[in-house]
C-alpha cells in the first residue's frame, strides 16, 4: 500500500470511528443520566440493571449461577484488608455489568470517582470507554462486564483524601494481594475475550513487562497455568493441603470444568481509555482493536 493509499485508508478509519463514538445514540445527556443511574443500580454485586443480549448470539454458558457466585465473591471482600489500600478506601469497587457477558475489560483501579460511587469507570476516563464499547454494540447494562486489577483507590497521598488528581498506580505488592480476586472473577465468568486496557492491566494478565504499544491490537491466548499452577489444579488434596500457604498468593482453585473453559479465552490488549483522553491520536489504533473484538464476538 502506497504512503497516499495508507493515508486515506487512516482517514476514512478515523472518520468511522469519530461518528460512531460522538453518535448522539450513545451520548445525548438522556442516555448518559439512563447509564448512569444503571450503573448505579448495578455497582458492586455485579448484577446487571438489564438481561444479557450475547454479541455473537450464543447460550450464555452459565446463566444465572455467575451472578450468585460473583455476589457470593463479592461478599467475602468487600471489607478486605489484604493491603493497605482497604484502610482508605471509601468503597470497594468490584466490577459492574452482566456476569454472563462474553467480554471482559479490565482497568487498573479505581480513582476518585469511583472510590466515591463504588463502581469501575465513572469519570471522564469511563464516559468514553462507555462510548468505544458502544460502538460495537457493547454495554456495562447489557452485554459487557467491567473490572479493575484493584478494586480499591489508590492515592498519592492518603492524607488528603478529598484533593483531585491524588490518584497513583497501584504499587506491584497491592496488585498482588488484590489478583486473587480478578482472578476469581474470571474463573466465574470465563469471558471468551479479556480486554485490557492499558499497561498495567496487560502486564498483569498476561505475565509480562513489555509496554500496551508492543502488545495492543493481537489476540493472546490467556495463560491459564500461570494464574492456577497446574500442582494445586491436578491435586486437590495438595491444595487442600497447602491452602494456608497457597491463600494469599495468586493461586486460586478451580474445577477441570472452568480450566477447559478458560483455555479458550483470548486476551486483547488495547490502549486505555485515559491514554485516548491524553493523546487523541491513538484512537484510531484503539478503534482496529475495537473492531476486531467485535469480529471475534461474532464468530461461533
Ligand atoms: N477508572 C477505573 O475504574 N479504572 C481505571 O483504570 C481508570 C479509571
Amino acid at each position: 500500500m502506497s504512503d497516499v493509499q495508507k493515508l486515506i485508508a487512516d482517514t476514512k478509519q478515523w472518520l468511522e470511528q469519530e461518528k460512531v463514538w460522538d453518535d448522539q445514540i450513545y451520548c445525548s445527556k438522556e442516555n448518559k443520566a439512563v447509564i448512569a443511574s444503571e450503573a448505579k443500580q448495578s455497582v458492586s454485586t455485579g448484577q446487571t440493571a438489564s438481561s444479557g443480549r450475547h454479541t455473537s448470539g450464543n447460550p450464555p454458558r452459565n446463566d444465572g449461577m455467575k451472578a450468585d457466585a460473583l455476589k457470593t465473591l463479592y461478599e467475602k471482600y468487600k471489607d478486605c484488608q489484604r493491603c493497605p489500600l482497604g484502610a482508605t478506601r471509601i468503597k470497594f469497587v468490584f466490577g459492574v455489568g452482566n456476569p454472563d457477558s462474553e467480554v471482559l475489560f479490565i482497568g487498573e483501579g479505581p480513582g476518585y470517582e469511583e472510590d466515591r460511587r463504588g463502581a469501575p469507570f465513572v469519570g471522564k476516563a469511563g464516559l468514553l470507554l462507555d462510548k468505544m464499547i458502544a460502538a460495537i454494540g457493547l454495554s456495562r447494562q447489557t452485554n459487557a462486564y467491567i473490572a479493575n486489577i484493584v478494586k480499591c483507590h489508590a492515592m498519592a497521598n492518603p492524607q488528603t483524601p478529598d484533593a483531585r488528581n491524588n490518584d497513583r498506580p497501584p504499587s506491584p505488592e497491592e496488585v498482588e494481594a488484590c489478583s486473587p480476586i480478578l482472578l476469581q472473577q474470571i474463573a466465574i465468568m470465563k469471558p471468551r475475550v479479556i480486554m485490557t486496557l492499558g499497561s498495567p492491566s496487560t502486564k498483569m494478565i498476561l505475565h509480562t513487562k513489555e509496554g500496551i504499544t508492543g502488545l495492543r491490537g493481537k489476540l493472546v491466548p490467556f495463560d491459564v497455568e500461570y494464574f492456577y499452577p497446574a500442582s494445586v489444579l491436578e491435586e486437590v488434596a495438595l491444595f487442600e493441603e497447602e491452602a494456608g500457604k497457597l491463600a494469599e498468593s495468586k493461586a486460586v482453585k478451580i474445577d477441570a470444568e472452568t480450566r477447559q473453559a478458560l483455555g479458550s479465552t483470548q486476551v486483547l490488549p488495547t490502549y486505555h481509555p485515559a491514554a485516548l483522553l491524553r493523546n487523541p491520536n491513538l484512537k484510531p489504533e484503539s478503534w482496529t482493536d475495537l473492531k476486531l473484538l467485535r469480529d471475534t464476538l461474532a464468530k461461533p
